[in-house]
């Protein structure tokens, strides 16, 4: 696990798009994570920047969402589909039908987990997953005591994932309880995950993801397992880890042929 402290998230979203570049340059045809919330609309922004202005393409890529809200009707500006849609794919030249996510209206929703699996799988595999991370340490939507094991399937939120979501709605009760998520295990398959997080609020889950004992309390500790997890993170989410000062130093002095 690599930890990363920049001065704020307009560094975070660079150093991620370098990443995310790099990749595509390399892999047209690369496979991405694609993350919603607000922590990775720096890297979203960015990558539309070099699209626009120096001819990065996606005409090959492929995206997958981590998870999507179930409940919601098609077409929800806030259902998580739109919102990667409004963000990121309508942005760039990635074509829609290369853009995929769970789907949180199907009438069989364990079938439509088992496909969303088996799409991922189809199309190689995730190259390069973005993830934010919730106040109460989940990924996706995977909330404290999800099996680190877990494939696509539903949840239901904690009431602070609720609460923290409600800025999104009119009010906390058009949040919706259940979701659909990628697992821990469908996570944990992507060959490389890059986690933002930034704020004050994000302190706490910081240091338990990334110092703290793996355990399914803080979901996204599992990522201590993962052989390739980069966690780019600002001052103020950094705030409680207790290693932040080799973390700069390992930065700092990190050869450049390396890479991220
Ligand atoms: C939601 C999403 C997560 C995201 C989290 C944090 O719960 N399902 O993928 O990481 O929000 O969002 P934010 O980045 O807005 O704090």
């Amino acid at each position: 696990m690599e930890v990363i402290i920049l001065p704020s998230s307009k560094e975070i979203g660079a150093l991620a798009a370098d990443a995310i570049e790099a990749l595509v340059r390399r892999k047209p045809n690369a496979v991405l994570g694609l993350a919603t919330g607000s922590s990775p609309l720096p890297i979203y922004d960015e990558l539309a920047r070099r699209h626009d202005e120096e001819g990065l393409s996606f005409t090959q890529a492929h995206g997958f969402a981590l998870d999507e809200y179930v409940g919601l009707p098609p077409g929800h500006p806030e259902s998580y589909r739109e919102v990667i849609r409004r963000e990121f794919t309508n942005r760039v030249d990635i074509a829609p039908e290369n853009v995929h996510g769970p789907d949180g209206a199907a009438a069989d929703v364990l079938a439509a987990c088992d496909a969303y699996e088996q799409a991922i799988k189809d199309a190689g595999g995730v190259d390069l997953q973005i993830l934010g991370v919730g106040t109460d340490g989940h990924i996706g939507f995977n909330e404290p005591g999800s099996s680190l094991a877990s494939r696509t399937r539903i949840k239901t939120l904690l009431e602070q994932t609720r609460a923290d979501n409600a800025r999104f709605f009119d009010s906390i009760d058009d949040v919706p309880h259940h979701v659909v998520t990628q697992g821990l295990g469908t996570i944990m398959d992507a060959r490389h995950v890059v986690l933002v997080a930034t704020g004050e609020g994000k302190a706490a889950a910081v240091r338990d993801l990334v110092e703290g004992p793996v355990a399914a309390i803080c979901a996204a500790s599992v990522l201590q397992f993962h052989p390739h997890a980069t966690i780019l993170v600002d001052e103020a989410a950094a705030s409680a880890l207790r290693l932040a000062d080799y973390y700069r130093r390992t930065y700092a002095t990190k050869p450049a042929w390396q890479g991220l």
